[in-house]
């Protein structure tokens, strides 16, 4: 069971504001603000790189710390900036030639939409839809007829940025190897909030953030690429800590993931990344997906009953994204009122996620993102100030 009291005292933003923006970038706790301004703190006092010098076991044990949360060797883990930096790392480093087909979601992301688009161009692979079912998710017997051995890669969202969907990844997984085809999670909204177990899910690659549901630092990614497949995949981009100057004109890859990382970071993002995910590794992520569980429910529920409300979010099972609109009322006018009233929400436009809203004739949705902190009170407030707007 969670101690919802003393997380809240480990986010004193909360006091100030009903914070429903965990899918944006959430509020850290109070153990990961200190990490990063210790840090800066210590940089100021002896330089940039006598201060790393000083944590090189901590911020080894960043990896070591992602690797318990996904199920795998500290080894398969990249350190990266950001969720897109992380996902085209991969991407780009898989080879592609003319015929060859890269398969997404319906409910993709731009930035990797964009990056299969600018490949497809440059290598003459074709870039294909997966057709969702009448819930939004990946329609999986669809999926089967589409693949054959051309199909070298599958990109599958986990929860989109949009709403409350989650893919069916392992059984996404399950029909791409069977032809052979790599599978690419973009796991960016689920960890976090949902259980994201590799072996479990068995997906060749994941690339995530730290910043949304991790609770960690701006500026923070991860990607996590199968063992095997590591010493097989040159990415798209290297310098000298991706691989080494062996001789006028030979280097060698790093052996590892770190093959996928550059030298220079931000270490203070990367010592608080790792504080914020060894903060979820002690609440237990049983215990937070539930209570992320309860207050979504909770937050759907009470959005149902409001006339003029309608809540977009479709199918079992469902995340901590809850997408709605107010009749009349735009959505970033609901934002805005929410927000002089102290209550943080987003919107999130068709240009995000744009196959799936067209498919759902939809503009814009207020993207409402409870997480563990926010409490029972949070959530009553938000519902009577968007009752008042209707
Ligand atoms: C589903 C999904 N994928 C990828 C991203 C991109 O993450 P980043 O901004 O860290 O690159 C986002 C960001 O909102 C997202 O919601």
């Amino acid at each position: 069971m969670l101690d919802v009291q003393q997380a809240r005292r480990d986010t004193p933003g909360c006091f100030e504001r009903v914070f429903l923006d965990s899918a944006g970038s959430s509020l850290p706790p109070t153990p990961v603000v200190d990490t990063v301004v210790a840090h800066l703190r210590r940089e100021a006092e002896v330089g940039g790189y006598a201060a790393a010098n000083e944590r090189l076991g901590d911020l080894a044990e960043v990896k070591a710390s992602l690797g318990r949360l996904f199920g795998v060797d500290a080894t398969s883990m990249a350190l990266s900036d950001s969720a897109s930096r992380a996902w085209t790392s991969f991407f780009y480093a898989v080879p592609l030639e003319p015929g060859d087909r890269i398969l997404l979601s319906q409910a993709e992301y731009a930035a990797n939409a964009v990056a299969a688009l600018q490949r497809g161009r440059a290598t003459g692979a074709s870039v294909e839809v997966v057709p969702s079912d009448d819930a939004g998710r990946i329609d999986v017997e669809a999926l089967r007829e589409l693949l054959d051995e051309r199909v070298k890669l599958v990109s599958v969202v986990h929860a989109p940025t949009n709403g409350g969907l989650v893919n069916p990844v392992r059984e996404v997984a399950d029909a791409a190897h069977a032809v052979g085809a790599l599978v690419l999670l973009d796991a960016c909204q689920s960890v976090g909030q949902l259980p994201v177990s590799v072996p479990e899910l068995d997906v060749d690659a994941l690339s995530g953030t730290g910043r949304k549901w991790v609770r960690g630092p701006r500026g923070t990614g991860f990607l996590y690429v199968r063992p095997r497949l590591i010493l097989d995949l040159e990415p798209a981009m290297i310098d000298l800590h991706s691989a080494t100057w062996t001789s006028p004109d030979t280097y060698e890859l790093a052996p590892d993931a770190s093959r996928f990382e550059m030298w220079e970071t931000d270490v203070a993002a990367r010592l608080g990344l790792g504080a914020a995910i060894d903060y979820l590794l002690d609440l237990g992520l049983d215990a937070v997906v539930e209570a992320i569980g309860y207050r979504a429910e909770h937050t759907r529920d009470g959005l149902e009953r409001i006339p003029g409300v309608t809540v977009h979010d479709r199918g079992a099972p469902l995340n901590g994204i809850v997408s709605f609109t107010v009749d009349g009322i735009e959505p970033t006018a609901v934002r805005d009122a929410l927000a002089a009233q102290a209550i943080t929400v987003t919107v999130s436009s068709r240009s995000s996620t744009l196959l799936d809203m067209s498919q759902r004739k939809l503009d814009a949705v207020v993207r409402a993102s409870p997480h563990y902190f926010v409490s029972p009170a949070d959530v009553d407030r938000f519902l009577v100030a968007v009752r008042s707007l209707t």
